[in-house]
């Protein structure tokens, strides 16, 4: 036992939830390390799903997509003729490829800045003691650790259909689906939501005919009603072609192509053939290689470690964030968790307001929201006011030939308090950092449309649709 390392806190996973976990122990003067056994061309590789193969990876790719499109579609517009284009798929996976690598390495140079202790193999419980949590570092590290604390931020692994795993080659998850090395002629997805629609709009507009099948009847649910129609339809004009209330029956690889059967929404049997089928039906936690059972912490029945609003688990000092606990999977949620519980540690109060986390999709337009949609509103009975306003009214947008989709603000209809805010359309994905700052302060609509905004600029959409509120709109 003597000899084993004593920290004050060990973080199991580096994804960011993790990683930024242990930075912000290490600033608060613990003594901390990081296990995290992701490696990529056998080097260590920190930054978990999100730098691997998600957040980063998807961004780099729908960069390049699309500069491609512009370049083939809407150059033209605006008088500008281009000679051949030729798309060298390699180069643009390896450009992806360096963002990625220069994000690990990022990673790996704050930990050894901040002096956390990195373990690039797996880790796990097993045993408590009196000191603390007994951990069994894998290999090639082979070692046991006590730490007084432990934050768990195991993350999140991609939901595979039943009896359909993931080969990578022909069924593919976001990590097969990031690293095609050509263009697949035809590319089916099975579920339309966030990676089925990011990874749908990549190969689109990259040349591949994609057809996503969804169970749901609708376009995310979780979405505002308003900005799912207006997203269908944009998307549907992309060339995405979209089934809703499908039920996916088999899944066959035969003769290098994929044969999809399925029931459509009226009944009638169904059957698509596709050169490349991503499975993108949500991710479920990765908690199955903690040993949670030799130090007795609970799961629940689908695997997330169980957590209060504090992000306690049942055992004393141990703690989880992240994909790998409830809330919605997303990198900031992780990040904003991860903070908080290190601050928590050194016995600060610190919270953290689930429904003050943003949701971006980075299609083209983009998705943004916070704050409750006008069903939730409806169905908890809380009296609203709306303003609407489309970017067509925006200057800035008709300049950049960008005028689809609105910005819509949701108010309480009494306080005027901002409640919800949604947007579809260009920029929505940093429009929306005005919202975030809003709704944090608990503004109401009349304090948004008071602030001054550059001109022209997309903003002033959003300053126009918080006018709108209270029937002050100025240009519609
Ligand atoms: P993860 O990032 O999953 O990291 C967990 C880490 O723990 C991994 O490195 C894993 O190897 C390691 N680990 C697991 N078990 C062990 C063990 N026993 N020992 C050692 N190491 C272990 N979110 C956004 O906010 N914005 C986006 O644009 C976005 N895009 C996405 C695109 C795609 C294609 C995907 C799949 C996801 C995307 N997400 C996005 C979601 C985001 O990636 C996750 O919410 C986020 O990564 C969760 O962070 P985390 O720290 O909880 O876990
Ligand atoms: P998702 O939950 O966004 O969407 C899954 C979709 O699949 C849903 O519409 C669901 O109804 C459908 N579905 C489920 N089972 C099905 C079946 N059997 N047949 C057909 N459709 C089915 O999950 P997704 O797209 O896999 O992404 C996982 C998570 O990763 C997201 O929820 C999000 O948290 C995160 N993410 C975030 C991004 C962002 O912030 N921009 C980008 C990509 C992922």
């Amino acid at each position: 036992m003597s000899e084993q390392k004593v920290f004050d806190v060990a973080v199991i996973g580096a994804g960011p939830g993790g990683y930024i976990a242990a930075i912000k122990c290490a600033q608060l003067g613990l003594k901390v390390c990081c296990i995290d056994e992701w490696k990529t061309d056998d080097k260590a590789a920190p930054g978990g799903t999100c730098t691997n193969v998600g957040c980063i990876p998807s961004k780099a790719l729908l960069v390049s997509s699309g500069l491609y499109e512009q370049i083939t579609t809407s150059a033209s517009k605006h008088g500008i003729s281009v000679g051949e284009v030729r798309l060298d798929v390699p180069v643009m996976m390896a450009r992806k490829n360096k963002v990625v690598r220069q994000t690990n390495d990022g990673i790996l140079y704050l930990f050894k800045k901040n002096k956390v202790e990195f373990f690039n193999a797996r880790g796990s419980f097993v045993m408590t003691t009196d000191n603390g949590y007994v951990l069994n570092i894998g290999e090639p590290v082979n070692e046991k650790i006590v730490a007084r604390n432990v934050i768990i931020a195991t993350g999140s692994v991609p939901r595979a259909l039943p009896g359909v795993p993931f080969d990578e080659k022909f069924i593919l998850s976001n990590t097969g689906a990031l690293s095609l090395s050509e263009i697949p002629k035809n590319l089916g997805i099975i579920g339309a939501g966030v990676i089925g629609l990011e990874m749908g709009s990549v190969w689109s507009r990259l040349g591949s005919k994609v057809r996503i099948l969804e169970v749901a009847p609708s376009l995310l649910g979780m979405a505002d009603t308003a900005v799912s129609k207006e997203a269908l339809k944009i998307f549907t004009k992309q060339g995405l072609a979209m089934k809703f209330g499908v039920k996916v029956e088999n899944i066959e690889v035969s003769d290098g192509r994929v044969s999809v059967t399925y029931k459509d929404s009226d009944g009638s049997n169904q059957e698509m053939w596709v050169e490349k089928l991503i499975v993108s039906i949500g991710r479920v936690p990765n908690s199955a290689t903690l040993d949670a059972a030799n130090v007795g912490l609970k799961l629940d029945d689908r695997g997330f470690v169980e957590v209060d609003d504090e992000c306690r688990t049942n055992l004393p000092g141990v703690w989880a964030i992240g994909d790998v606990v409830r809330g919605p999977m997303l990198a900031h949620k992780a990040e904003e968790e991860g903070v908080a519980v290190a601050e928590r540690i050194i016995g600060r109060k610190v919270p953290v307001d689930l429904n003050l986390i943003p949701s971006v999709i980075y299609t083209e337009p983009e998705i943004a929201w916070i704050g409750k949609n006008e069903q939730q509103l409806k169905a908890e009975g809380i009296a609203y006011k709306c303003g609407q306003v489309p970017f067509a009214a925006n200057g800035r947008a008709r300049a950049a030939d960008e005028t689809e989709g609105f910005v819509k603000i949701l108010a309480d209809a009494a306080t005027d308090e901002l409640l919800g805010v949604h947007i579809v359309g260009a920029c929505a994905g940093e429009l929306i950092a005005q919202a975030c700052q809003a709704l944090a302060f608990r503004a109401t609509a009349e304090d948004l449309a008071l602030i001054c905004q550059a001109h022209p600029s997309f903003s002033e959409a959003v300053k126009e649709a918080a006018l709108a509120v209270n029937k002050e709109a100025l240009n519609i």
